[in-house]
């Protein structure tokens, strides 16, 4: 049988996108980002990303298929975000995903976000050996996974505060540097020495492999405060390195406090702070040491697309998940 052809959808945050997939080749992936939407905020704005969605969707679907050069009759499988997320958001991409299923009488897979970050290295990587611990870091989450076989992710850890691009996002807000933030504290941070500013790494009390960073933001703060920096103190590359770097070292200390009891056979990295080349660098050293095989997946399919939206919807429906009624699924924030 000729491979399924699966149409794609994510809206859950602050990008409207979908993706065509023909089996596990990637035909389309059309990401809009609303950036410039939210950057006079400093975040994201929910009421203005909904309505955002809502003009978006339907061209960048059509977009999708066109470059794909497929018609909306050839697709085999519709797939969605149903959450976490922003609950206005994810609608607007369910919604539309449900009418088209409907329409064509095709199968609608609901996906969780947060497991299609951690399949996006399976798009690239199909045979990475399990049990594999994946470390997942966004800008709403910053989780530690366990997956012991195919589409089995369990969870480990995760924040009890603030996400850790969350974090980054807040203090390039502090500074002025602009939305989002993760990128723009990357670049400044270049040339920096990571050795300047003293950050001490959070620690919780109970051993447990949960994460907190609202800590280090605080403390970040406490540094821009008492020096005085802005966005064009001489001093600010250094400062941004030494935070870069804090983060980099708090996500890597519970990954291998992890690996220490589960001793996985392979360690992913994913989620959009994943594109960050400090934090890709602290992990394949990492991995080095430990003698692992180490997976992150290309950049743009590191921050929201639809493409891994699709690519785990076509895992599922392949396993033989359960792909209707359609018009039964519903949105979840969290
Ligand atoms: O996965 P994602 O696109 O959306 C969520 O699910 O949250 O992640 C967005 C986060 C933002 O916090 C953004 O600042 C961060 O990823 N980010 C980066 C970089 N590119 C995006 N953080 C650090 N360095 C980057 N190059
Ligand atoms: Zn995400």
């Amino acid at each position: 049988m000729a491979e399924p052809v699966v149409l794609g959808i994510e809206t859950s945050c602050d990008e409207t996108s979908a993706a065509v997939l023909r089996g596990r080749t990637i035909l389309s992936n059309i990401v809009l980002s609303q950036d410039e939407i939210h950057a006079p905020y400093g975040g994201v704005v929910p009421e203005l990303a909904s309505r955002q969605h809502i003009r978006s969707i339907e061209p960048i679907v059509r977009e999708s298929l066109d470059r794909a050069g497929i018609g909306l009759e050839e697709i085999d499988l519709f797939a969605v975000t149903r959450g976490p997320g922003l609950i206005g958001s994810l609608l607007v991409g369910l919604c539309f995903a449900k009418g088209l299923a409907y329409y064509f009488k095709k199968p609608l897979v609901g996906i969780d976000h947060l497991e299609a970050h951690c399949e996006a290295a399976f798009l690239e990587n199909p045979d990475i050996p399990l049990p594999a611990l994946a470390l997942l870091v966004s800008g709403g989450h910053t989780s530690l996974y366990i997956i012991d076989a195919p589409l089995s992710f369990r969870i480990l850890g995760r924040t009890r505060d603030d996400a850790a691009g969350e974090a980054l996002d807040k203090v390039a807000k502090f500074l002025g540097l602009g939305y989002p933030g993760g990128p723009a504290i990357e670049k400044g941070a270049r040339g920096g020495d990571n050795r300047v500013f003293a950050f001490a790494l959070p620690r919780t009390k109970d051993r447990s492999l949960d994460f907190s960073f609202s800590g280090l933001k605080t403390a970040a703060i406490k540094h821009i405060r008492e020096k005085s920096l802005s966005a064009d103190s001489p001093a600010l590359a250094d400062f941004l390195a030494c935070f870069e770097e804090a983060v980099a070292r708090a996500l890597i200390r519970n990954l291998t406090a992890a690996a220490d009891t589960c001793e996985p056979r392979a360690l992913i990295l994913c989620g959009g702070v994943a594109r960050n080349t400090r934090l890709r660098t602290r992990f394949h050293e990492y991995a080095g040491r430990a003698g692992l095989p180490a997976f992150v997946p290309s950049p743009r399919l590191c921050t929201d697309n639809a493409a891994m939206i699709a690519g785990l919807a076509l895992k599922k429906f392949e396993a033989g998940a359960d792909c209707g009624p359609a018009l039964d699924l519903d949105a979840f924030a969290r």
